[in-house]
């Protein structure tokens, strides 16, 4: 099912925009592009890590997180990817809403309270895979995605730490991991995962983060082909109702593939020439091994007692 789930998702409004970039309509004349921008975790946090003002105006929350601000209606915009049982996705502060129409202002649903983020409600995890390669950490799963703001019809969209001016999608959107091996297997040290992809939609999700001490960071979180979802951009195994945490080989460079002995790179079509309906390629699935299985109920124990105490103020 996952490998073919959101395969056609469109995201209008960040297509437009990079389609106007290209013809350089629009121009980044202020600050420094978020891919380049590198903060300490916790210590070195700003509270915006976005503090312009351009053409989509400013930032829409904020990545200083803490016991404060940690509640339903959180506007944190500080994320990260630790573990199976420990990761937050980016989805909408009011809903229902596409993620096409929100991709600028998403903020962070974490699997576990503690960082001052919204919790997913119990629940909305239908299935999950946790995949750690040599050169990135990768999450995909099953949700109902209307207990996190979004539309049920929605078939999604992609956040990346680029877009047309430069600023991410979300704005300021930062993205963290003690998983990494630089961590060394410390809880508590975090690494800024500085190149990353996230795509939501279709009842499902991916989001795959690069190891900035890796040489093709960039390549494996690949941000251009936003039109073709988690299958071609994360191919994966995961299965919906099964909770597994893998080690695995790499993937192929998303959009890089071989056919006939020869290495080829695939051209994402611009969204006015229609819906993409074939690709030239079935991407490869890397092996994965050490695999352990576990059940929802013990994986996801916070987050049930969590949105019991807040599911009140659900939905901001
Ligand atoms: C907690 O977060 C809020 C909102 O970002 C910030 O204003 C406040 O200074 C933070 N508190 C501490 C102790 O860091
Ligand atoms: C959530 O926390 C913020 C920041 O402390 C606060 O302003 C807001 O009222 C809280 N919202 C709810 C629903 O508790
Ligand atoms: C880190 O957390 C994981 C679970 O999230 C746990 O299995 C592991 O033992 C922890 N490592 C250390 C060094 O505390
Ligand atoms: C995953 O399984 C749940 C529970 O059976 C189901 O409601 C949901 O539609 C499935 N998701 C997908 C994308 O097939």
């Amino acid at each position: 099912m996952s490998r073919n789930f959101a395969a056609l998702a469109v995201v209008a409004s960040s297509v437009l925009l990079r389609v106007s970039a290209q013809g350089a309509s629009v121009t980044y004349t202020s600050g420094t592009p978020l891919a380049s921008k590198h903060f300490d975790y916790p210590d070195g946090i700003p509270y915006r890590a976005d503090p312009d003002d351009g053409v989509r105006g400013t930032q829409f929350g904020y990545n200083l997180c803490n016991s404060t601000t940690e509640n339903q209606s959180s506007l944190c915009q500080t994320a990260f990817i630790n573990a199976l049982d420990d990761f937050c996705l980016w989805a909408p502060p009011n809903g229902p809403e596409t993620i096409g129409d929100t991709e600028q202002e998403e903020v962070a649903w974490c699997t576990k309270p503690g960082r001052g983020t919204r919790v997913i409600p119990e629940g909305a995890l239908q299935g999950v895979q946790f995949m750690k390669t040599p050169d990135y950490l990768q999450v995909v799963g099953f949700i109902d995605q209307t207990k996190i703001n979004m539309a049920g019809d929605d078939f999604g969209g992609e956040l990346d730490p680029h877009g047309a001016d430069f600023r991410g999608n979300p704005l300021g959107g930062l993205v963290y991991s003690n998983g990494f091996p630089a961590s060394n297997g410390d809880n508590n040290t975090f690494i800024q995962a500085i190149e990353w992809h996230n795509f939501m939609g279709g009842g499902a999700f991916c989001f795959k983060i690069c190891d900035p001490a890796g040489a093709h960071a960039a390549d494996f979180c690949q941000h251009i082909y936003d039109r073709i979802g988690c299958a071609y951009n994360a191919p994966n195994n995961a299965q919906n109702g099964s909770f597994t945490s893998c080690e695995g080989d790499d993937q192929d460079f998303p959009g890089v593939y071989t056919s006939n002995g020869q290495v080829l790179t695939y051209t994402q079509p611009p969204e006015s020439l229609g819906v993409i309906s074939t690709l030239p390629y079935q991407p490869r699935v890397p092996a994965s091994s050490n695999c352990l299985t576990f059940s929802s109920a013990d994986l996801f124990a916070a987050a049930a007692t969590t949105t019991a105490s807040s599911s009140a103020s659900a939905s901001g």
